[in-house]
């Protein structure tokens, strides 16, 4: 039998010895082979997985979506294209796109029944969980597209989740802020109708900005896939059960709102905040961080593939710039973001370390310009996300050689234990 030697004591593949101090946390901390298999809680770095959607060279910073640069689709492309890029693995034709973009046009609307879902929340409840429950719910309202097996289904689902993801999401918004909901007006186009149905009223006209509208429809693209993370694997895993569709993207939608995933991007406004409320010196900020002062940390640097800088961030730079020059927005942070940026890239401490810019340090800064509160981020990145979800999932179910997905566990509990009672 192998045997591991870890912090908490020895593990023997197959009889594990209950130790003092030895909780299996210790153990999950530790990655080590053994040659049998290799210890790796919650698929950090060993399990391996294929697809053939998104391309990431962490140590160039490239990001493709289906072979294309990631910079030319947000320059070139609109979200609706993109979606179909990741989901069909080709861009459309005009005449596709046409059919597409009407097909998610028909679908927009919620069933008058699901609205009132909705009530059923409190009034400060955060979009967030209105957000999963809702799209969720969808498996009981569309019983007949859940079939993940049937070709037709599978095509009715994912129509419907692009078509209503926006829907339902200004709904979880409204709800949050207590004004009351807006149908959607199907002459709009995919982005400009979201925000009017999250920032407009009945009794008033909203027309939203022609840039603003451009620079979110760009973000969601930056936001459509980025291979086998948190969220992603999540919908891969819920869906290797062969649950349906609506049941596996409510399932991602969970796994993207901790601050370790889709959250980051509030936590990098609160240190801008911060930084303003101590005076603005974001050289001494580096320096305390550096420090490792008590709850100082560098938040919207680094990234667990990228050793080099973000290729989402560069564009979303420039994007804020734009966007909070265009809103007249406090300018203040965005002076404070650059200038930490500027000083960190200078400094080899953050160098060595491989810490630059994500897609996170600047995106906050511009939805907050936008109008949007922080707890809708998770939201917009989740309607961004979207699309990639459901290529993975529909790639995991075109794959001959699919199972159900199953971490292989060692165990490292007592092996056996004489029951005495209570
Ligand atoms: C993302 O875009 O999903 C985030 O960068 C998280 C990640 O992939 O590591």
């Amino acid at each position: 039998k192998a045997t591991l030697t870890y912090p908490g004591g020895e593990y023997e593949m197959g009889i594990s010895k209950a130790t003092e101090g030895n909780d299996g946390i210790e153990l999950g901390k530790l990655l080590a082979t053994t040659g049998y298999t290799t210890l790796d809680g919650g698929f950090v770095n060993t399990a391996s997985t294929k697809s053939a959607i998104t391309y990431i060279d962490g140590d160039a910073g490239i990001l493709r979506y289906r072979g294309y640069p990631i910079d030319q689709l947000a320059k070139e492309s609109s979200f609706i294209e993109v979606s179909y890029l990741l989901i069909y693995g080709e861009l459309p034709t005009s005449d596709q796109l046409e059919d597409f973009t009407d097909r998610i046009r028909r679908h927009t609307l919620l069933h008058e029944d699901l609205k009132r879902f909705f009530d059923g929340f409190p009034r400060n409840a955060h979009p967030m969980p209105v957000l999963s429950s809702a799209v969720n719910a969808l498996s009981a309202y569309y019983q007949d597209s859940l079939d993940p097996f049937d070709p037709e289904q599978v095509e009715l689902s994912t129509i419907r989740l692009l078509a209503k993801l926006p829907t339902i999401a200004a709904y979880a918004y409204k709800k949050s802020v207590g004004q009351p909901f807006l149908y959607p007006d199907n002459s709009k186009g995919y982005v400009e109708n979201f925000l009017r149905m999250t920032f407009g009223l009945p009794a008033e006209p909203y027309e939203a900005d022609p840039e603003v509208i451009n620079a979110l429809d760009m973000l969601l693209i930056l936001h459509a896939d980025h291979e086998q993370n948190c969220s992603t694997s999540t919908v891969r895993l819920v869906g290797s059960s062969d649950a349906n569709l609506f049941t596996s993207i409510s399932g991602g939608i969970n796994a993207l709102w901790g601050p370790l995933h889709g959250g980051a991007n509030q936590a990098v406004l609160e240190m801008l905040d911060r930084i303003k409320d101590e005076g603005g010196d974001s050289a001494d900020f580096l320096r305390r961080v550096k420090n490792k002062e008590d709850g100082v940390k560098l938040m919207g640097f680094g990234h667990r593939v990228y050793k080099n800088y973000d290729p989402r961030a560069a564009i979303v730079r420039e994007t804020a710039h734009t966007i909070l020059q265009k809103l007249g927005s406090n300018d203040e942070l965005l002076e404070i973001a650059l200038k930490l940026e500027e000083a960190a890239l200078a400094d080899d401490y953050f160098v060595e370390r491989k810490l630059y810019p994500n897609v996170d340090f600047y995106t906050g800064l511009i939805y907050r310009a936008m109008g949007f509160p922080t707890r809708m981020f998770t939201v917009l990145f989740a309607l961004g996300r979207l699309p990639g979800w459901i290529a993975h999932w529909q790639e995991m179910h075109q794959d001959p050689a699919g199972k159900i997905g199953r971490p292989r566990q060692i165990y490292t509990g007592y092996t056996e234990r004489e029951y005495k009672g209570v």
